[in-house]
């Protein structure tokens, strides 16, 4: 079976896809390929970022290879944390220190509306492929929720009354930012073996 890796150590990423793949492509971590080092995010764009971790991992192994690059746009704060989403809260901060350090920024805010945006940056046969999923919502007054992980207990998506942190995983999947995004490489995929 064909070999494709998955730029990333996550396991939750990591077993999502297995499972969507399985029997088409043998989906391989940055740990199944031995590759150890941090990979740098030092591009303004999350398609920049996306493409610097595969053409890295590209590079060092030699295989097909996919990256994926999440981040939260919000309107009232002119797009930000954006890129930035990982670490707002200062370098080695918590997902609940990003929680507060948004609620805080938007305290005073009318305008919640914000939304999740991922990029799978694609090296296929040397060939560069991205796919750009997302999904729309606000931003709640409080965190509510315990499942999911980041910002998902103050992401309320279009449709739903609850937050992302309140929807089971496959709930989640369905209408996500990276569901989509996953949706669209599979079926590119798909269209190829
Ligand atoms: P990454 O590029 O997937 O590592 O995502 C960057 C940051 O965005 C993460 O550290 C989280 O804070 C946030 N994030 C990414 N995906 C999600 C999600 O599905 N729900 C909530 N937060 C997320």
């Amino acid at each position: 079976m064909e070999k494709l890796v998955f730029a990333t150590n996550n396991k939750h990423k990591l077993s999502e896809i297995k499972q969507i793949l399985e029997g088409r492509f043998e989906v391989l971590s940055l740990a199944d390929i031995g590759f150890l080092q941090e990979i740098e995010e030092p591009y303004e764009t999350l398609v920049e970022n996306a493409f610097e971790k595969a053409r890295v991992v590209h590079a060092f192994c030699g295989l097909n290879v996919f990256a994926d690059d999440t981040g939260l746009m919000v309107d009232a704060l002119n797009g930000a944390p954006g890129v930035y989403s990982a670490r707002y809260a200062g370098e080695g901060c918590s997902f609940e220190d990003n929680v507060n350090k948004l609620l805080s920024e938007l305290s005073e805010a009318e305008n919640r509306i914000a939304k999740f945006q991922t990029v799978i940056a694609l090296i296929l046969n040397g060939e560069e492929h991205h796919f750009i999923g997302e999904v729309k919502g606000e931003i709640t007054q409080s965190a509510s929720g315990n499942e999911g992980f980041g910002y998902d207990p103050i992401f309320k998506p279009d449709g739903f009354k609850e937050t992302f942190a309140e929807m089971d995983a496959k709930t989640k999947n369905s209408v996500s930012h990276r569901g989509r995004a996953v949706q669209k490489l599979v079926a590119f995929l798909s269209s190829k073996v």
